[in-house]
């Protein structure tokens, strides 16, 4: 009789793990550093709805906004450790693990959003989305924002009127260098620090689209904000590679679905976002809008331009040559 018993507890044995296992669902931390009511912020929330529907009991999602689980230092080397599993940083964050993302933060490199969709959508951006494979970062998609525009507590009209004044950058050289060809100082900050800092006078002005001059200002609203469209805030959406590796094929299949179409929705709905955003922020009443004229915006591009050359070699000239045809 024990003959028989025996195998049975063994084949249990060796099946129960497995059982175990699969009825966990596998849990997505995706965490980010703005608000739910930003383009990436209704971006991870829509994810986590889509999975909620097509993938009940095997996959969950977690939402953290607001540098609630993780800010901008040390959101990365948590995804590495597994800690979370998603992220969208800024395509300014990820210098030190693929310098040649550097390319989307030099200024007036794109003439608008529509080349920027254009050159996301280049076989060239589809490589840098795969630039970190072998340090464990995988790049999924592109999410947009906007283009950004300069805020600070006095106008900025000419290059000139920056001179001196001290700017919040996320870390980023091509930004450094962009604010020093100006005569400015840049203040590299994690994003939850710049509400803080505008109000104890560390520094004077910021960059950023307009859902995130709003997102940051917080009690501390700057007095004006320069329409300059002088460059972009989009996103990379990176997952651990490891971890994605791991979810079973057809789960994983599921997966890049749904992010295809979230993604869609991020990208068509950034632009609108931004100019709500834009639209609330002027009828509060503690922001004043400067309009450049046509001459005044090229005497910024002509101050912050010859920063492509300081960086060329190390972007390569391939990917700027690349960036530079999706201008119409
Ligand atoms: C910033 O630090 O200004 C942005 O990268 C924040 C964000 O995630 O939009």
């Amino acid at each position: 009789k024990s003959l028989v018993v025996a195998p049975c507890a063994a084949l249990f044995l060796l099946l129960s793990p497995v059982i175990t296992q699969a009825a966990e669902p596998i849990v997505i931390k995706f965490a980010h550093v703005v608000g739910d009511d930003t383009p990436k912020g209704k971006g991870a929330l829509l994810f986590q709805k889509l999975v909620r529907e097509r993938l009940a009991g095997q996959v969950e999602v977690e939402v953290y906004p607001n540098s609630t689980l993780v800010g901008d230092a040390d959101e990365m080397q948590a995804l590495l450790d597994n800690k979370v599993q998603m992220l969208a940083p800024s395509l300014s964050k990820f210098i030190e693990y693929s310098p040649k993302l550097e390319v989307f933060d030099l200024p007036f490199l794109f003439d608008d959003e529509a080349a920027v969709a254009r050159f996301q959508k280049r076989e060239t951006s589809r490589e840098l989305l795969r630039s970190m494979a072998d340090r464990g970062i995988y790049g999924l998609a592109y999410w947009n924002n906007g283009l950004k525009q300069l805020s600070a507590n006095q106008p900025l009209r000419n290059p000139a009127d920056a001179a001196g004044l001290a700017f919040r950058i996320q870390p980023s050289p091509v930004l450094e260098a962009q604010f020093a060809a100006v005569d400015a100082k840049a203040v590299r900050l994690p994003f939850s620090e710049v509400s803080k800092a505008m109000q104890s006078g560390t520094v004077q002005g910021t960059e950023g689209p307009w859902s995130n001059i709003r997102g940051q200002s917080g009690s501390s609203q700057q007095s004006y904000v320069t329409e300059t469209n002088h460059g972009v805030l989009n996103y990379m959406l990176v997952t651990n590679s490891r971890f994605w590796t791991s979810i079973p094929f057809a789960v994983r299949s599921e997966l890049d679905g749904i992010l295809l179409e979230v993604t869609q929705t991020v990208n068509a709905e950034a632009a609108s976002i931004n100019e709500r955003e834009r639209e609330q922020l002027l009828a509060s009443g503690g922001t004043t809008l400067v309009t450049l004229t046509p001459e005044q915006r090229q005497a910024w591009r002509a101050k912050m331009q010859p920063v492509w050359k300081s960086f060329e070699a190390q972007i390569g000239s391939d990917i700027l040559r690349a960036a530079l045809t999706v201008n119409r």
